[in-house]
């Protein structure tokens, strides 16, 4: 009876409660996998602009750097959780030579694993029961779950252009009590690919400063600005560092997703809160995989510019395409995303309709925008991992399928 075995209770007269995560939607992501499972199964050749899973191949070099340190036992032991000294170096280099900011590598830099890990302790950190973080909605989901894990209560900001979001926040802190302690950004934005300049950067250092709050600026997108638009740092205006941190990863800049390589920079005294409590909750990356990434910062420092302008190409292929469906989506200035407003004729479709719709009918996966959070439900979010011809394959079936455009 294995199936049974599977299906909860698994202990029959025992039943676990898991407070913390009970209130934890089910991931609407979730639905179109299974979607797209089934469909592949029945032998369908599904294009998943899903999951923004980077498919370009990390760099040659950092690839022989791994293979070449996990041969030496004395990369086997345990290492360093705030990452090895020249680890640390790379990034405070990389910061200088792409931002002009200095940092020290001692006080102002730790390794984390991915910025996923990073932000989700830095929020246990930053934030406790009775506490409250202003996060924008829609959002990379860690960044609503994050503060809720930590006990702490979100306020969501909606995210328009940029001037009304600032707008916004300075109209939810006026009403939030108690008052926030955490505001949470992340440009360009995942998942509605907002971008914003450095004269926002400097706006908001100077809320956060006359308010003392403190800023986490997850930047997972700091390479993928298009058209010769460069993302800026939080950490490039003046005054940053007394508020702010932010979240460098190589995940999709060097194409390094599965290696878990991120970092936060800036303000030393929450580098330093989060180098503490990670001392007690990791050993580090393992070693070989920071050697690794040694490597590709300081040997490959052109590959992001590279993998930049394959994501440009396939946003070109996929909005231009969509543009010739009469499907209206604002062409992305950075990210590897498009943020699709589900088409008027479509319209009294949800987004997990919608978006299963897009499966079962174009077999074209897209990411149903109610997985976001708050007013996400209008949208589907394309991700661009797979390569133009895929992306122009895609158009194709979009094409037959929506036949009310
Ligand atoms: C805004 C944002 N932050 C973080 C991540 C994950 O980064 P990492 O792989 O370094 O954990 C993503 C990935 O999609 C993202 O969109």
């Amino acid at each position: 009876m294995v199936s049974s075995f599977f299906t909860p209770p698994y202990y029959p007269g025992f039943s676990m409660e898991f407070r913390r995560i009970n209130n934890l939607p089910p991931y609407a992501f979730a639905t179109i996998n299974g979607l797209k499972m089934e469909a592949r199964r029945a032998g369908e050749d599904v294009i998943d602009l899903g999951f923004g899973n980077p498919d370009i191949p990390s760099p040659d070099i950092a690839v022989e750097k791994l293979a070449e340190a996990a041969r030496n036992p004395k990369n086997h032991r345990y290492s360093a959780s705030k990452g090895i000294p020249k680890l640390r170096l790379a990034v405070a280099d990389l910061y200088k030579r792409k931002f002009g900011v200095d940092l020290d590598p001692d006080r102002e830099v730790i390794n984390t694993i991915g910025a996923k890990e990073g932000f989700s302790h830095l929020m246990w950190v930053l934030l406790q029961p009775g506490d409250a973080a202003l996060v924008p909605a829609p959002s990379y989901p860690i960044h609503i779950w994050g503060p809720l894990f930590a006990g702490a209560d979100v306020r969501e900001v909606p995210l328009g252009t940029d001037t009304e979001w600032f707008d916004e926040l300075q109209d939810r802190w006026e009403y939030s009590w108690p008052k926030p302690r955490v505001i949470v950004l992340s440009f360009p934005h995942n998942p509605t690919t907002a971008c914003v300049d450095l004269d926002f950067m400097q706006r908001i250092v100077d809320f956060a400063r006359e308010k003392e709050v403190v800023l986490v600026h997850d930047f997972a997108y700091a390479d993928l600005g298009f058209d010769g638009y460069q993302p800026p740092s939080i950490l490039q205006v003046e005054g940053a560092k007394e508020v702010a941190v932010e979240i460098y990863t190589l995940t999709k800049s060097f194409s390094m997703a599965g290696w878990r390589v991120g970092f936060l920079v800036g303000n030393a005294e929450v580098v330093g809160a989060l180098e503490k409590l990670k001392s007690y909750l990791d050993y580090g990356t393992f070693q070989p995989i920071q050697i690794a990434a040694i490597v590709a910062m300081n040997e490959a420092p052109d590959f992001p510019a590279e993998v930049c302008s394959i994501y440009q190409g396939r946003r070109n292929a996929l909005c231009d395409g969509l543009d010739r469906l009469g499907w209206e989506v604002p062409r992305p200035k950075g990210t590897m995303f498009a943020w699709a407003p589900i088409p008027e004729p479509y319209r009294e479709m949800d987004s997990l309709e919608f978006a299963s719709f897009l499966v079962k009918e174009a077999k074209v996966a897209t990411a149903p925008g109610v997985g976001f959070g708050p007013g996400g439900d209008a949208f589907v979010r394309f991700a661009l991992v797979e390569n133009e011809q895929r992306i122009t394959q895609a158009i194709r079936q979009l094409r037959k399928a929506l036949t009310k455009l």
